[in-house]
């Protein structure tokens, strides 16, 4: 999801905001900024480049990778540096990322740009702290914990059977096919496996709004942020009218994440939320599921084309389950899912060796003393997961694709592709288990070739392999050993 502002080109403030800054600020907060901390207090170690461009320019030049590591190499595991328009803390230590986000994440408030918190609504659960945080959170998580999406098992299983032969003996971009069976399947953890007939609306608008979500947020006719709202707009206006229908409705069927946040699920807590509540979380929730989910699933699809023996084991672990299915006559279940050793780890080295979420940004809300630093209040604060995922004294040979690393348990707070702390992940079981799905069907009828150029990364919003990986898909039995 884009929303994360994980991406190193989605700046954490409008660019129109930009513009209207650059000359006033250029002036004074080159000065404000450089002098304004008490002499006896020690900023963390670092550069903070020109005034106001800070080091945006080299992070934008260098590759992000070495912009990052050469600057750990020099200054240690807690670094300053000024970056698309802010003083930013970098946190390359699990134990200063764990209190960032766990311990003191009370001194750290979620930060997202302005424009972002327009798109997606600002009611929802990512641009909040504290109690209305808390109360959402344990709305959102009973809608994805295990036990709650146990039973989306058949229905993800559809989409992936639908999707698969679409795919044979084409060339695909696989990042885009992700993206449809991403969005189908959070489509169901949104709104249940209802058919309303608002869906195919709600879909369209959606990808109307996607459009525009990382464009300029210039909101003048004919931008593509202009349209991007507009269709935010008409968005809201059709979800508001399916709140009231479900909210009329006894259907028991009417499940899904919309299901608990009308507070119908007699298990859950009870929340009492207002329709613009209840719009803007359904939405954040959509985004934060959809390309996150397709992005990984690149990478995954990338990793076994890569490693051959790899790809041929994890087919032999889940052509033992078919036989088990085939045997027992009956489709995939949720604790077949849970017997897929080797799929697993391939996924969480997946996970941790293309760390979609490099980073994530918070914000001092006061000045803090950290790790015998000073961070002045303000100033963001990003806890480099991919950098962490990356270190050699946590995972050796960082570079090499090895699932078997994750025979032993990763040590405490090294692995958080899901984040940490109350802002951490519900969807993570949701996210693994469409890529174990996937995964199975796959597997066991298909073999894939890359066709575009095979190395190299794509930064968008996530990265990406390059051209969002073009595939050529071909049933096994064809192929001709
Ligand atoms: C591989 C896929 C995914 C990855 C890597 C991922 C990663 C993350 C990370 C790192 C965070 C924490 C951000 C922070 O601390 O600032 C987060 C938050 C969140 N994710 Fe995911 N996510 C994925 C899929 C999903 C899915 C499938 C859903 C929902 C169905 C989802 C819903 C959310 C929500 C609602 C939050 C905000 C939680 C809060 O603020 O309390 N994510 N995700």
């Amino acid at each position: 999801m884009q929303l994360f502002c994980s991406s190193l080109l989605t700046p954490p403030f409008s660019q129109s905001d930009f513009v209207l800054l650059l000359i006033p600020a250029l002036l004074l907060l080159g000065l404000v900024l450089q002098w304004r901390h008490p002499k006896h207090k020690r900023l963390p170690p670092g550069s903070m480049g020109w005034p106001y461009i800070g080091e945006t320019l080299r992070l934008y030049t260098e590759n992000p990778n070495s912009f990052f590591s050469s600057r750990q190499k020099r200054y240690g595991n807690i670094f300053k540096t000024h970056v698309l328009g802010c003083p930013c803390v970098m946190i390359t230590s699990p134990v200063a990322a764990r209190m960032v986000l766990v311990s003191r994440a009370h001194l750290f408030k979620p930060t997202y740009p302005r424009s972002k918190e327009r798109m997606i609504g600002p009611e929802a659960i990512f641009f909040h702290q504290g109690a209305y945080h808390a109360s959402l959170k344990k709305l959102v998580q009973a809608a994805l914990l295990p036990c709650a999406i146990k039973g989306s098992v058949s229905e993800i299983e559809q989409i992936v059977l639908r999707l698969l032969p679409t795919w044979e003996n084409s060339s695909i971009n696989t990042l885009q096919e992700m993206k449809r069976f991403a969005f189908d399947v959070a489509m169901i953890s949104a709104f249940g496996n209802n058919r309303d007939f608002e869906m195919e609306g709600i879909k369209h608008l959606y990808q109307c709004l996607e459009k525009g979500y990382n464009s300029m947020p210039l909101d003048l006719p004919g931008t593509p942020f202009h349209k991007a709202m507009k269709a935010r707009k008409l968005l809201n206006e059709t979800l508001r009218g399916l709140i009231a229908k479900r909210r009329k409705s006894d259907e028991e069927e009417s499940g899904g994440l919309l299901r608990v946040l009308l507070g119908k699920d007699q298990n859950k807590p009870n929340l009492q939320l207002s329709d613009s509540q209840i719009a803007d979380n359904i939405i954040g929730v959509i985004f934060a599921a959809h390309d996150t989910t397709a992005s990984i699933l690149t990478w995954l699809i990338k990793y076994l084309h890569d490693n051959a023996d790899l790809l041929e084991a994890v087919t032999r672990e889940q052509e033992g389950i078919r036989r088990k299915l085939f045997a027992e006559n009956r489709g995939l279940t949720w604790d077949d899912t849970r017997h897929m050793p080797l799929t697993s780890r391939v996924i969480q080295e997946t996970l941790r060796t293309a760390s979609i979420l490099s980073f994530t940004f918070r914000e001092a809300m006061e000045d803090v003393e950290f790790e015998g630093y000073f961070i002045p209040k303000g100033w963001k604060v990003l806890p480099l997961f991919r950098s962490i995922h990356h270190c050699a004294d946590f995972f050796p040979h960082p570079e090499k694709f090895d699932p078997s690393r994750f025979e032993v348990p990763p040590k405490p707070n090294t692995f958080m592709p899901f984040g940490n702390g109350v802002h951490s992940c519900p969807g993570n079981e949701l996210a693994k288990l469409e890529m174990l799905i996937l995964l199975h069907h796959l597997t066991i009828a298909y073999r894939w070739h890359v066709t575009g150029d095979e190395d190299g990364i794509q930064y968008g919003p996530f990265p990406v392999p390059k051209q969002g990986l073009p595939i050529t898909v071909v049933p096994r039995s064809k192929i001709v050993s």
